[in-house]
């Protein structure tokens, strides 16, 4: 990845932030420009990328990831997360704030119908007979009357079995897209052959510091959506701070933060990052990076 990134700072050629690829439309530019001073028209700028899954419907490209985030705090980011263009939300049922999640959804007066929403089944319930029931537990706690995409959270337990739950309600349109998450290639394509329906998405780690491209391409064979979670690195290695990162963003008028994001949008990887202790701005800015 780093010699990806490298070779985006000699060549204009890249088209990292411009053009074809732009993530907002243009009203949202301006938002990112002018913070919350704008008519409130402008207001309902929203994400314009978005991946076509395996089954057809729409996954916006950056959605965001609420794993450390409960009660009023969640809620505000939702709240602010959607009044800044953002459409799709990542939760999972041990992240034990589906309510807050709910609330957050609710409060922020969009229309159920324009948003993305993940959750997860947990290890305890990867199974035939708990799985139906989990995803019903979720919905009560979101107050949703389905989500967008359900995937199982670990390799662990009797994942087969929980597939095969997760594929009947799939079948009987109570979810979206279903998936996984964690899986390496070996254990993706195993799954994927001895089943009827191939995950849509397979939500890994992914970031500066491991990059999976190996995994990322094998996901892409397989037509499974790549999802990278922690495109931050957890904050960990002093990334916003790393060179590569930051002589790339210096020439485009990027944040490192940006960069990330860019690459990952770039080679098909949807990403949820965690931009929790940021101001409102930059995580507009980061929302908007194409902006
Ligand atoms: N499927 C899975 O197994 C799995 C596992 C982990 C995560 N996820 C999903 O991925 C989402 C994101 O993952 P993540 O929160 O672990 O990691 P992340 O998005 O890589 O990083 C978030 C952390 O980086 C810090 N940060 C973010 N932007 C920053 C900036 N511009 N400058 C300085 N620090 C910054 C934040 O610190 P502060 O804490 O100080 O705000 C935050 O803790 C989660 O919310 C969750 O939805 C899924």
């Amino acid at each position: 990845m780093y010699f990806v990134l490298a070779v985006c700072l000699v060549s204009d050629s890249l088209h990292i932030f411009g053009g074809k690829t732009r993530l907002f439309s243009k009203k949202f530019c301006l938002k990112n420009i002018f913070g919350n001073h704008l008519p409130k028209e402008d207001h309902k700028a929203e994400t314009k990328e978005f991946t076509i899954l395996s089954n057809g419907i729409q996954m916006p490209m950056i959605g965001l990831g609420v794993m450390h985030m409960h009660g009023n705090e969640c809620v505000r980011a939702i709240c602010e997360a959607v009044d800044a263009g953002y459409r799709m939300i990542d939760t999972a049922a041990i992240y034990g704030n589906e309510a807050a999640v709910g609330k957050g959804i609710r409060d922020s007066g969009i229309d159920r119908e324009k948003l993305f929403i993940t959750t997860k089944l947990w290890v305890q319930d990867a199974d035939e007979r708990h799985a139906k029931a989990a995803y019903e537990q979720s919905l009560r706690n979101l107050g949703l009357e389905y989500v967008d995409l359900f995937l199982i959270h670990q390799p662990l337990g009797d994942i087969y079995g929980a597939w095969r739950a997760m594929e009947k309600l799939y079948e009987e349109a109570k979810v979206r897209a279903i998936g996984v998450s964690n899986l390496n290639s070996g254990r993706l394509v195993d799954l994927s052959m001895h089943n009827r329906i191939t995950p849509h998405v397979n939500q890994v780690e992914i970031h500066p510091f491991y990059s999976q491209e190996k995994a990322v391409q094998e996901m892409k064979n397989l037509g499974v959506q790549p999802e990278g979670w922690a495109p931050f690195a957890e904050g960990h290695n002093n990334i916003f701070r790393d060179k590569v990162l930051t002589d790339i963003g210096q020439k485009y008028g990027k944040t490192p933060a940006q960069v990330i994001l860019r690459w990952n949008i770039e080679r098909g990887v949807a990403v949820v990052p965690n931009p929790r202790s940021l101001p409102v701005s930059e995580k507009i800015m980061m929302c908007g990076i194409s902006g």
